[in-house]
């Protein structure tokens, strides 16, 4: 199994809990996910049974670690976390299922990192609650099978296409987590500020909402950066102009775009005029992994339509060339159609 994070994933464990939401009503956004947990939630509560097993899926830092919390405090069940690459051995997974109370949450991150061993003793726990231990090998092995309790898997990936098909279609409720609009954005932005006791201004509000990337958690890393900025160069107050500067001062550019960003952009562009190009090409050129480029730099590209996954590699459209300054020679124009 390749245990070699993405220096991203390592930030995105580190989940500021002071600006985590603690309760449901105070989760913006993610409407649609979040009225269909609540008919579920409620139903489960009614029968005074287990939740059924979620798979939240969707880029990084939209909240699915933050939703997992809320839907075990809205169960009012306690919730286990651990993640895909912390389970190694079989011991590690029997040990955790065997510690389970009755309903209680088990969270698992980085979903597509477990390994298929783990997957495997996975479906009959989340089946028929019931956990297979081979003991032994060859014509001896003997197989001990224990009860679980009822209990709900939630867990969360960034990469839903690498989960095995048996895995996913044992999740009775699959949910996939949107990038946040600029509204969302600016409300998450307002409570986090109150939150850190920042003054801000509403157009330095408005201003970090478009610069992060759809996504709360760049926001938040946004705001408190600016914060500094602005506690050095400007008493701590953020205006819309200490917003600009800071944000300049971070090389983030007014659509959130960061260096890594634009050097893919600018790859594809001049190296390899506007693509198709394999993202080996462009994990080499930026020193990234390719599965970060894959999983943080590109879903934001493509939903700002700057980038195209075609069966043959990427494509910068011509928004991205508009966005660069750089002039769109004419084959480029027809490459995209
Ligand atoms: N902080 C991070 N994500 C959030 C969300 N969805 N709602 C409120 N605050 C958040």
């Amino acid at each position: 199994m390749n245990n070699t994070a993405p220096k991203q994933k390592t930030e995105d464990l580190v989940m500021d809990s002071t600006l985590r939401p603690s309760r449901w009503d105070e989760y913006i956004g993610q409407t649609a996910a979040k009225e269909r947990l609540r008919i579920f939630i409620d139903a489960a509560r009614q029968r005074k049974g287990a939740l059924d097993h979620v798979l939240l899926y969707g880029p990084p830092g939209l909240g699915k670690t933050t939703l997992s919390y809320l839907i075990a405090k809205e169960l009012g069940v306690n919730i286990k976390v651990t993640s895909g690459p912390a389970i190694e051995k079989v011991g590690d997974i029997a040990s955790i299922l065997t510690n389970l109370s009755p309903y209680d949450v088990l969270f698992i991150d980085e979903a597509h990192r477990l390994n298929k061993v783990i997957e495997e003793i996975l479906y009959p726990a989340m089946e028929q609650r019931t956990l297979d231990i081979i003991l032994g090998k060859g014509p001896s092995a003997r197989t001990i099978q224990l009860d679980l309790p009822p209990f709900t898997l939630i867990s969360a990936t960034t990469r839903v296409g690498l989960l095995s098909a048996p895995l996913r279609s044992r999740f009775g409720i699959t949910t996939k987590l949107d990038f946040y609009n600029e509204e969302e954005l600016e409300k998450i932005l307002h409570r986090s500020a109150q939150i850190l006791t920042v003054k801000i201004e509403e157009a330095a509000i408005n201003y970090i909402s478009k610069s992060s990337r759809n996504t709360p958690r760049v926001a938040n890393r946004l705001l408190k950066r600016i914060r500094d900025y602005a506690d050095i160069k400007n008493q701590g107050h953020i205006d819309l102009s200490t917003a600009k500067n800071a944000l300049q001062m971070l090389e983030v550019d007014e659509l959130g775009l960061e260096p890594t960003d634009r050097k893919i952009l600018e790859i594809i562009i001049s190296k390899f005029s506007g693509g198709p190009v394999g993202v080996q090409a462009l994990a080499a050129g930026t020193f990234e992994e390719i599965e970060t480029i894959e999983e943080v730099y590109e879903p934001y590209l493509m939903q700002i339509g700057f980038l195209e996954r075609t069966p043959r590699g990427r494509v910068a459209t011509p928004a991205a060339y508009k966005h660069l300054g750089l002039h769109l020679p004419q084959q480029e124009n027809t490459l995209l159609g």
